[in-house]
């Protein structure tokens, strides 16, 4: 049984256009300034680039690139976040738990991936399938948990188990575990220089004061929560 599908009413659910579902105003408010800062400065212009939200959930992201004017694929392996991610998007967008599905556009300009790397083990599989399916020139942008976020938070209510730093367990239900899998930038940039990649951007946005005024988080934000990489792809 796919986790992810019992954490359908934290990353799924219908949600308005401009609604920032409390669950989510961390990473809509905090992440996404970052991530469409990096995606305006590689794309002035958006119309004609296709765009793969890797690891969609509920596809908030992939409408707010919709509505940028990217064409938008959504791919997800949960099948309860992807019939959210179809109630959140407009018919354009494409939603998908196949991978057929989600070749079949052709090659993508940009993918973007917003805190779903460090759920998966074999990342490095995934970056090669990755690789093997964005265009010379394209852009990868991702979010993933920073390692010093994890640190100063482990032992909490929600992050528990990084004795070795590296791996642990994210709790936002009680008995649901989910295995994270902590790595820094410099074991990102290795793993993408090495299949052709190179690094474009970085960045670690702050919690802002007029955010924690607004939202209760339940772990500490001295750090940011974020750890945002973007790579572009070779040329040739
Ligand atoms: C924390 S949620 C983030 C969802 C969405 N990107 C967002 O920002 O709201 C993590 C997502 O990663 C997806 N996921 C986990 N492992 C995956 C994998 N191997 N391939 C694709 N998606 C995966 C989960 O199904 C879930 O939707």
């Amino acid at each position: 049984m796919n986790q992810w599908n019992q954490l359908a009413d934290v990353f799924g659910g219908s949600w308005d256009e401009g609604e920032i579902p409390e669950c989510a105003a961390d990473n809509i408010c905090i992440a996404w300034p970052s991530i469409l800062k990096c995606i305006d400065i590689e794309f002035p212009e958006s119309s004609g680039n296709n765009v793969l939200d890797y690891g969609c959930g509920g596809g908030l992201f992939c409408r707010k690139l919709s509505q940028i004017g990217f064409s938008v694929t959504g791919y997800d392996e949960s099948h309860e976040l992807i019939k959210s991610a179809n109630l959140n998007t407009s018919s354009e967008v494409i939603i998908t738990s196949s991978n057929l599905e989600m070749v079949k556009g052709g090659k993508y300009n940009l993918v973007s991936s917003i805190m779903v790397f460090q759920f998966i083990m074999d990342i490095e599989s995934t970056i090669d399938s990755i690789s093997s399916i964005i265009k010379p020139g394209g852009l990868v942008i991702f979010a993933v948990f920073n390692p010093r976020f994890i640190e100063e938070n482990s032992g909490g209510d929600v992050f528990s188990g990084f004795d070795s730093y590296q791996t642990g367990y994210m709790a936002l239900k009680e008995d649901l575990k989910i295995p994270v899998y902590n790595r820094n930038e410099d074991e990102y940039r290795e793993m993408f220089v090495k299949n052709g990649f190179q690094e474009v951007y970085l960045d670690y946005p702050e919690f802002t004061k007029e955010f924690l005024e607004r939202h209760k988080m339940p772990f500490s934000t001295r750090h940011s929560e974020y750890q945002i990489q973007g790579f572009r792809y070779k040329n040739t």
